[in-house]
């Protein structure tokens, strides 16, 4: 944890992600099943506490994520982590520590303009371009003064610029948003997809506490949403690459819709980012396209990428009629060149995308520079004037890389409060090096420079690069031609605001073996872990199964670094010596970490899980940390019977064993969801967290009787009509007005 204070110019950070897996080296069209669950609806909840007094002297954490960071004064009384740890659970509703309350505010389907209808949320709504997309996630807070203008010291006025992943859904279908379930089969009618295509990307939404509580603003002139077929421009070193040239862009320099968005960031200059996830799954491409395009590299690159030919689409969108929005999600080669068909469109997708949340008459950009894979947030490092800036960026796949951006220029910060917010994108985020994360068994990692001229991209058997665009739309071959290392499914990072460590949340990898067959993976230092995990007294998963908290500090030069884990994710009562490795209790166990953000008011580290192996014994959580620093704990070695009666020895690095007063669960969310997306006022005293997919386990069939559905929540938390359950963004506030986490 930090401890005095004062941290300069920071404002990185970011948050978020959610759940999915796919294999490698190529996805799988399918996302990860998720192991259902048997819940017992119990009452609430809600910790019994009395105020703790903790141990820990108070942290003068200051700085925001915004322009011009203005510290909280430090109450005295003042303790951090001094709420009282909850216990895991399995009720439908939000718990959090006694002297906390959580209020819904923005749930699927809340209308965004005066002129949209109220939301029935019986499967008969419609208009979805105008309302509150599914799945919340991702999320960045963009401060406003009384007068409507760019405020970075706001407290009670601002827009959260808010990712829309993906939908609840079974057989193609998202079938809470239509009345009997919808279409399971296919051809999908157009009605359901239309739907379906505008629940999917990003939403900025006002919210304010004029009312006295906080609310959002229905009919607020900044509120927008960009939708899985929105008009978006390519920028970067790709735009007007022929890789990008699509019948709807013969020049490669526009693609429709952003989607699958899932991890976000938020710029020096005020801008929003949200990361590209899982949107390959939304393309199918037919069999022989492989021998349509004469089995060439592109076929390599579609493969790696997870579109192998015949793979299905997720939601058979390209069913849905002869409509260019629906034929654009069949990536084949057709024409007679490329600007006749859409053999490119899958290039379209897969990254960081830059959006002016303060203009929604901004075109937004997609930053090509910054690699194409399935992105989840973007944390900047330390912001310095005179410095480039770098961000940091996981792609969750297992086996997939960790990510680094270094722009070309540096940092003046003058245009902190520039008037042209994208023009400073351009500057920053188009012009700058790609790197790759490589660790080593001592401790230590390199950043690999993914450049064309690197000798093993240049020379690699696997994949032609033709220049620059081609690695970083194919920045995974790149890194595969350089042997970056595989990790457990990064997901969201986020800087320690006390000393500029950057964290990656790994959230599980269930193909960790210690002798790995094709598909799966050997551990090594940085992902050493392989065990049995068992769920529910019978069924059990393998290898990696709650995954891990990585934690990297710069070294002093741009491509040297020095890692060690902050945290094991595990069941307090696993082994102590090869699983749980952190010691941790049953005030601070957890599963599949996934969104990890650091308040800039308190400098807690905040994570929350997306689990599917301890959702047996408790729904997904949040926790708050307070951790140390790199290398604050010891080297451990793990040791793995082959199956020739050998040994295999693996060196890693565990950080520094936390206390019940440096680590706690904070928060539990109801049946069937994850928890994600975390977004606070400047003054740490409103915090807004995402509940996504509530009740996802329900089954299509039993669409129509309420009893059935795994979980009421929000409508049971007394937050809108219909009993279908919805994904929303609550606000958490302390009781006493203090900050969140003391
Ligand atoms: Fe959308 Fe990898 O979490
Ligand atoms: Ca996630
Ligand atoms: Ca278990």
């Amino acid at each position: 944890m930090d401890k005095t204070g004062k941290h300069s110019l920071q404002r990185d950070d970011i948050d978020n992600a959610d759940h999915n897996s796919s294999g490698n080296p190529t996805f799988d069209a399918v996302l990860q099943a998720r192991l259902s669950r048997r819940n017992i609806l119990r009452g609430t909840v809600g910790g019994a506490a009395t105020a703790l007094l903790g141990s820990l002297s108070l942290t003068a954490c200051g700085g925001s994520d915004d322009p011009a960071p203005t510290p909280p004064p430090v109450a005295p009384t003042e303790t951090l982590l001094g709420f009282t740890a909850v216990g895991k659970s399995l009720a439908d509703s939000v718990v959090l520590p006694a002297g906390y309350t959580a209020s819904v505010i923005y749930a699927l389907g809340d209308p965004l303009t005066a002129a949209t209808g109220a939301y029935n949320n019986d499967g008969n709504d419609t208009d979805f371009e105008n309302r509150a997309g599914d799945h919340h996630d991702g999320m960045e807070w963009f401060g406003l003064d009384a007068d409507g203008a760019p405020s970075a010291s706001a407290t009670e006025r601002g827009l959260l610029a808010v990712n829309h992943e993906a939908t609840t859904d079974e057989q193609k279908s998202s079938f809470f948003l239509h009345a009997d379930g919808g279409t399971a089969t296919l051809p999908r009618p157009a009605a359901e997809v239309d739907k379906e295509l505008a629940i999917h990307g990003i939403a900025v939404v006002e919210v304010s506490k004029a009312s006295g509580d906080w609310a959002y603003v229905q009919d607020s002139t900044f509120n927008q949403r960009l939708t899985a077929i929105s008009e978006i421009e390519i920028a970067g070193p790709a735009r007007g690459h022929a890789l990008l040239v699509t019948k709807y862009s013969t020049d490669g320099t526009l693609t429709r819709g952003t989607l699958n968005n899932c991890g976000t960031g938020k710029t020096p200059w005020g801008t929003f980012l949200t990361g590209e996830e899982n949107w390959f799954g939304y393309f199918t491409r037919p069999v022989g396209d492989d021998a349509a395009r004469g089995n060439d590299k592109s076929v390599t690159a579609l493969k790696r990428y997870g579109r192998s030919e015949g793979a299905a689409s997720r939601h058979g969108w390209e069913t849905a009629g002869a409509d260019d929005k629906y034929a654009r999600w069949i990536n084949a080669l057709t024409g007679a060149s490329a600007s006749e068909d859409y053999r490119n469109e899958l290039n379209g997708m897969g990254y960081i995308v830059e959006v002016d949340a303060y203009d929604k008459t901004v075109a937004a950009k997609k930053r090509t520079g910054l690699g194409r894979f399935a992105h989840e947030s973007a944390a900047f490092g330390a912001v310095t004037e005179g410095e480039p800036l770098s961000v940091y960026m996981g792609d969750d796949s297992r086996g997939e890389y960790i990510y680094k951006y270094v722009s070309n220029a540096a940092w003046d910060a003058a245009d902190a409060e520039a008037a042209d917010r994208m023009a400073v994108g351009d500057k920053y985020l188009d012009d700058g090096k790609l790197y790759v994360a490589k660790f080593n068994a001592d401790g230590s990692g390199e950043w690999v420079e993914l450049a064309v001229a690197n000798a093993d991209i240049a020379g690699y058997s696997t994949y032609d690069f033709a220049d620059q665009a081609d690695v970083v739309v194919h920045a995974r071959l790149a890194a595969d031609a350089v042997g970056a290392t595989k990790m457990d499914r990064p997901e969201w990072c986020s800087t320690n605001p006390a000393n500029g460590e950057v964290y990656f949340a790994l959230t599980n990898n269930t193909r960790r073996r210690v002798e790995p067959a094709a598909g799966e993976f050997a551990p090594d230092s940085a992902n050493p872990r392989v065990y049995t995990d068992v769920k529910g007294g019978s069924s059990t998963s393998e290898g990696n199964p709650n995954g891990h908290i990585m934690r990297m500090k710069e070294g002093a030069t741009v491509t040297a670094f020095a890692w060690d884990v902050y945290l094991f994710g595990a069941e307090a009562s696993a082994a102590p010596g090869a699983v749980n490795l952190s010691k941790l209790t049953a005030d601070q166990d957890f599963s599949s970490p996934d969104g990890l953000v650091f308040s800039r008011s308190t400098g807690i580290c905040w994570f929350q899980t997306d689990d599917g192996a301890y959702t047996d014994v408790t729904n997904c959580m949040m926790l708050a940390g307070l951790p140390g620093e790199q290398g604050d704990g010891e080297k451990v070695m793990l040791s793995y019977d082959t199956a020739a009666g050998g040994t295999l020895e693996v060196d890693t690095y565990v950080g520094k064993a936390p206390t019940a007063d440096t680590l706690k669960r904070f928060l539990v969310g109801p049946v069937g969801c994850e928890i994600t997306g975390l977004a606070e006022t400047p003054d740490g005293k409103a915090m807004f967290v995402n509940i996504q997919h509530p009740g996802e386990n329900t089954a299509m069939a039993d669409i129509g009787d309420a009893s059935k559905y795994t979980s009421q929540w929000p409508s049971n938390a007394g937050y809108g009509s219909g009993l279908r359950p919805r994904s929303a963004t609550i606000v958490i506030t302390k009781d006493d007005g203090g900050r969140i986490g003391t």
